[in-house]
């Protein structure tokens, strides 16, 4: 059984009476255990499909089958009920909340799923140490770095064990070095089991997917298989050529002293 099947979905926006078709007839089918990048220029209709796929919005029409269950057509509060118990959703702009810590930012989805608070803040921990938190429940928002920020989102997303992981350029706002860690990430919760989606602009990022499903104009325009490359590779070699670099330039500065205090 597929995972995700759609069926000719469309979702029409009207506007100053003006109608514009953000999805224009899209079938796809992707199976349990997919890394999968959604490409396509901007207003091609990935968000509008991501925020569908994800329960966070309804088809104008067509059909949408999440593991076998018809969900086009559920009231929103069944559509949230869902979206609870197997979605997890990144966004580009992490989507947390300031006045409070990590910790309490990745119990939220818990409070609404109404689990107990010992409970809560056990798997709270578990997921923030699962995305390398561990040693910043404490902090809130602001004072974590843009990649920090994106593991917390990462570990609200996974802590109500969803089976599927959907991601709105959650690298877009990282530098390439933390997008890479961010891949890694992704691509170890894949092999764990999760199924991904990724939106991105970005080639280098759409890499590290088996699949790439492009949009144009609301419609799917090609869907093809890769060899995903390897997140944590990249990584280390980015690292490297960072650290080989960092040696150049204070093997340049020393020779500059050295020169410097000749003459
Ligand atoms: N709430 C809305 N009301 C009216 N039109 C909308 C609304 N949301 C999206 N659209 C339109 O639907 C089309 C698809 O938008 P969507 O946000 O899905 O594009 P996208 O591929 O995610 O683009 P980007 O890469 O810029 O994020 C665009 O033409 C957009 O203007
Ligand atoms: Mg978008």
């Amino acid at each position: 059984m597929a995972l995700i099947e759609t069926q000719d979905l469309t979702r029409r926006y009207e506007l100053g009476g003006e109608i514009v078709m953000a999805l224009d007839g899209v079938s796809i089918t992707v199976e349990t255990g997919e890394f999968v990048a959604v490409m396509g220029p901007s207003g091609s209709g990935k968000s509008t499909f991501m925020n569908i796929i994800g329960c966070l919005d309804r088809p104008s029409s067509g059909r949408y089958a999440l593991a076998g269950e018809e969900v086009s057509s559920l009231s929103k509060d069944a559509l949230a009920g869902v979206r609870n118990r197997r979605i997890g959703f990144v966004f580009q702009q992490f989507n947390l909340l300031d006045r409070v810590d990590a910790l309490g930012n990745v119990e939220l989805p818990m409070v609404y799923a109404g689990a107990d608070r010992a409970g809560r803040r056990e798997k709270a921990i578990a997921k923030l140490k699962r995305v390398g938190l561990g040693e910043r429940i404490h902090h809130r928002p602001t004072q974590l770095s843009g990649g920090q920020q994106q593991r917390v989102a990462i570990a609200r997303a996974l802590v109500n064990d969803p089976v599927l992981l959907l991601a709105d350029e959650p690298t877009g706002a990282l530098d390439s070095r933390t997008s890479l860690a961010i891949m890694k990430l992704f691509q170890e919760l894949h092999r764990e089991g999760t199924t991904v989606m990724v939106v991105t602009h970005e080639p280098d990022i759409a890499d590290f997917a088996d699949r790439v499903v492009r949009f144009l104009d609301g419609k799917v325009v090609s869907d093809t298989r890769q060899t995903a490359r390897d997140a944590a590779q990249a990584l280390a070699d980015a690292e490297a050529a960072s650290a080989a670099q960092d040696a150049k330039d204070a093997a340049a500065r020393a020779a500059l002293h050295k020169k410097e205090a000749a003459e």
